[in-house]
């Protein structure tokens, strides 16, 4: 199909130019997405050149709260003129202990908690697996394929999701054991649900990526007794936007249960409002060990947390009791990132969370409209304001697109990416062949359709390219 990449404007284009003068050459930077940005606000971004962008990325499901917004604004000013920095991890200051109760009221499960305050998301999954270890005393620890978890060696280790993450380099952190996920459009048995279940374990319905854990992982390759921890997206981000049936978390907290194995939900994209509740895990009536949380919790600042059982996390266990100075970061739980948390805390709750469930909601129903007119489109799924649209060739056999759609090594994510940057919508791809939308938590339903309208003008040109 003929296709033309997008092209820059002029302050765009000398930005462009400086920035790979200078930049790691291993970032994601993209061809199809040239996108300098000058000032943001809301939903809106404004580029160098003038033009204006209806965002449905939010930086990465981060900027739950909208870009600047004024509340957060203030937050920040304020703690800015009494306290930038002083080391979380040796000192006390008000900020972060208030974020860490306000995190304990909206976490799942009424338990005692501790959390650990980092700068990244890749961070909290560290100290996850790190708490994980240390308390349990075992070395194996069960991730999923299509999982995404950053990009350190624990990150990398967990992730299952493109070669392109991990190849180069190995040695990563031994011991990890990648199993399979619900990824129910494409099951990896070739089933479907629900008949796929023929079993139930500790009374709930027995889906088979699960007994495959069961019956293949713990039967033939490690024993359950050897496991500290389960690793699990609730629902894969960048793996897809893939939701899992219900039944899915339920029986991984049965299982995990059941073996003394700790259960870590990362909840780094789908926490804190973005499917509709205030965790992904809220869906599935599961009260997950830790909780790794990021992204969207400081608005934009850096910040991340580790929400834990107190009992992993405390100094009063036993033997296992943490040894002062095990674990820590110069950065995290930074005054500023924990006054943000707390206003960003304070706006999901009143409103923002049914926001987003609302115009969630709308969005979905008009993406399964558009399904109904447009064949390329194979799978609309989600939930709140995590949306995802997986593309066919063939919704029938579900065959993917070619990789080269045009000729130059474009796939449909990059071609979909690129077009709708040209009529002034920022999306962002996932998976192999899926688009997500992930906007602000505050958009409007009319910033919502006007945004849904510039994507299926871009699905109709593409599928008169592609002649169907
Ligand atoms: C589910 C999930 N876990 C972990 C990470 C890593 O977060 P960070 O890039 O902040 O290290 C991401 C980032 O996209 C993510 O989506």
């Amino acid at each position: 199909m003929k296709y033309n990449s997008p092209i820059s404007g002029k302050r765009s284009k000398i930005l462009i130019k400086r920035d790979k003068n200078v930049m790691f050459s291993a970032n994601t930077r993209s061809n199809e997405l040239p996108l300098t940005v000058k000032n943001a606000k809301g939903c809106k971004i404004y580029d160098l050149d003038g033009n204006e962008y209806i965002d449905f990325g939010a930086g990465y499901a981060v900027c739950a709260t909208g870009h600047c917004h004024e509340e957060v604004i203030k937050a920040a000013y304020e703690q800015l003129q009494k306290l930038i920095h002083i080391s979380g991890s040796d000192f006390y200051y008000e900020s972060q202990i208030t974020l860490a109760e306000r995190l304990f009221n909206v976490t799942p499960g009424k338990f005692n908690k501790r959390v650990y305050f980092g700068n990244s998301g890749a961070e909290s999954l560290e100290a996850a697996f790190k708490i994980s270890r240390y308390y349990t005393r075992r070395p194996r620890v069960i991730s999923f394929i299509g999982s995404f978890h950053g990009r350190t060696f624990v990150g990398m280790s967990l992730t299952g999701s493109k070669m392109v993450q991990k190849s180069h380099f190995s040695p990563l952190i031994p011991e990890v054991i990648h199993t399979l996920y619900p990824y129910c459009y494409r099951c990896p048995l070739n089933l479907t649900y629900p008949e796929c279940i023929r079993d139930e374990f500790e009374g709930i319905p027995l889906i088979s990526c699960v007994n495959y854990l069961l019956d293949t992982v713990f039967e033939q390759l490690c024993d359950p007794l050897d496991v500290a921890s389960i690793f699990v997206e609730p629902v894969q981000g960048e793996g897809g936007y893939i939701v899992p049936p219900k039944e899915f978390l339920p029986l991984l907290a049965a299982i995990a249960r059941k073996w003394g194995i700790i259960l870590i939900v990362d909840e780094i994209q789908s926490g804190l409002g973005r499917t509709g509740r205030w965790f992904a895990s809220d869906h599935f009536g599961v009260e997950p060990d830790i909780i790794c949380i990021a992204k969207a919790l400081a608005s934009g600042l850096p910040i991340s947390a580790t929400v834990g059982r107190a009992e992993f996390m405390d100094n009063s266990v036993d033997d296992r009791a943490w040894i002062k100075g095990s674990h820590g970061s110069t950065f995290g739980g930074n005054p500023v990132s924990c006054a943000v948390g707390i206003k960003t805390i304070e706006l999901l709750e009143t409103k923002l969370i049914k926001n987003s469930e609302e115009v969630g909601n709308l969005m979905k129903e008009r993406l399964q409209d558009m399904q109904k007119r447009h064949k390329i489109i194979g799978d609309v799924r989600g939930l709140g304001l995590m949306l995802g649209v997986e593309f066919v060739k063939d919704r029938e056999t579900k065959e993917m697109l070619p990789l080269d759609l045009d000729g130059h090594g474009k796939d449909i994510k990059q071609i979909i990416m690129g077009s709708c940057f040209q009529k002034g919508l920022i999306v962002l791809g996932c998976g192999r062949n899926s688009i997500r939308f992930s906007p602000p938590l505050i958009i409007t339903k009319e910033e919502a359709l006007k945004g849904l309208q510039i994507f299926e003008e871009v699905i109709k040109e593409i599928e008169t390219a592609l002649g169907f």
